[in-house]
């Protein structure tokens, strides 16, 4: 069987991801999450994969990007897309699972930005989804997509708060995935 993907995301009560092309919120204690989930790898000596479009990689400030520790893989279906060494180029995401499938590569991310999500979603290979709530409303203008329906929740973290944001991580799996 072909292996899986998970989703890894923070939005908003409404499903908001970004603005600007940018984060709305910051919260370090996410950004950690995110970090510790998306590297920690479940095989020694091998490599996670994320997979993000390329407005998100554009996103990542120059100094921490590509993400360290991982191989980064960029989508995009500008052919001359020039990227730094060492960071992967390719031009959908099924290409993008092929290639990584030929390698050797312990889990796969998809993180972002609302293009890929919507894409990764009811993909037949998603795993599962790490949603990172924030229990707040900001002014966005890039969403989540809407997934209740297509996945049910696993569980739920305690709620903390930063900045004066209360937010909590939650894992979700595919209805179809026992
Ligand atoms: N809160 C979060 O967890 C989170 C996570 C990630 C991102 N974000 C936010 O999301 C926003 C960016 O999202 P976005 O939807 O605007 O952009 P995006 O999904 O990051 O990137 C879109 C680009 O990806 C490429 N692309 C999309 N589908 C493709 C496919 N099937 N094959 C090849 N390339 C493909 C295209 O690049 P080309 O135009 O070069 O062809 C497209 O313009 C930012 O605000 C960012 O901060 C938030």
């Amino acid at each position: 069987m072909k292996e899986r993907f998970d989703i890894v995301v923070a939005c908003d009560l409404k499903g908001g991801i970004g603005k600007n092309n940018a984060i709305p919120w910051r919260l370090p204690g996410d950004l950690k999450h995110f970090k510790n989930l998306t590297s920690s790898s479940t095989q020694a000596g091998l490599y996670n994969a994320v997979i993000m479009g390329r407005k998100t990689w554009e996103s990542i400030p120059a100094q921490f990007r590509p993400l360290p520790d991982r191989y980064n893989v960029i989508l995009t279906r500008n052919a001359a897309y020039q990227a730094p060494q060492g960071v992967f180029v390719r031009n959908s995401l099924d290409d993008a699972l092929a290639w990584l499938e030929q390698g050797p590569v312990d889990q796969v991310f998809i993180i972002g930005g609302s293009e890929i999500y919507n894409q990764a979603i009811q993909h037949e290979r998603v795993g599962l989804l790490y949603l990172t709530e924030v229990r707040q409303q900001f002014d966005c203008d890039t969403f989540f997509p809407d997934y209740k329906g297509f996945f049910q929740l696993v569980s739920s973290s305690e709620i903390q708060s930063e900045n004066g944001i209360d937010y909590c991580f939650k894992v979700y799996k595919p209805n179809l995935l026992v």
